[in-house]
């Protein structure tokens, strides 16, 4: 079975988020990287059912955020409920992203602001890549939560 072998791609934890016209979405990503260096660029892979893909299309940006290891309650929190009937960021502390205005949670590691450039069909998802207009970083030599398929599903 391709599970198994997808069992040992390493991939980190992120919660990607959006804000549209006052509206708040945000939920945990695995399937985040990195895609040009000059401009800087980052792709995140969205299944079609997810409220903030829906609404990064209509705002036409989004925040990458940065795990820490530690936090696997937030990504349990964005990750296993939608906004479409749950207001996640009723649940956290969070402020305003510096450029862009988006929903960035208390704790993070750091985050990049992303103006979106581009989608594409990658058979049952979408990959938003975004360009990196501004990024944070809150903490030095933290340690990134680290994703392995088989120890969430
Ligand atoms: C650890 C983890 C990683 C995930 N990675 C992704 C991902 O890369 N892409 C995706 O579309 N959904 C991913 N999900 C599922 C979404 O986070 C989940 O469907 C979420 O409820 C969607 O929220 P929304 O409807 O508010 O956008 C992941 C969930 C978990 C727990």
């Amino acid at each position: 079975m391709v599970k198994d072998a997808f069992d040992y791609l390493v991939q980190g934890v992120y919660i990607v988020s959006t804000e549209f016209e006052n509206q708040l979405s945000g939920l945990t990503a695995a399937w985040v990287m990195q895609s040009s260096f000059k401009p800087a660029m980052l792709a995140v892979s969205l299944g079609p059912t997810r409220r903030t893909a829906e609404l990064i299309e209509k705002s036409g940006k989004f925040a990458i955020q940065i795990l820490d290891e530690s936090q696997r309650q937030l990504a349990e929190l964005f990750g296993y409920y939608s906004s479409r009937n749950f207001d996640k960021f009723s649940k956290v502390k969070w402020s305003k992203s510096e450029k862009l205005g988006l929903p960035i949670i208390e704790g993070v590691l750091g985050y990049f602001e992303c103006e979106l450039e581009g989608k594409f069909v990658s058979g049952d998802h979408f990959i938003y890549n975004g360009r990196i207009v501004n990024h944070k970083v809150f903490r030095q030599n933290g340690k990134p939560m680290i994703f392995l398929m088989r120890d969430w599903f």
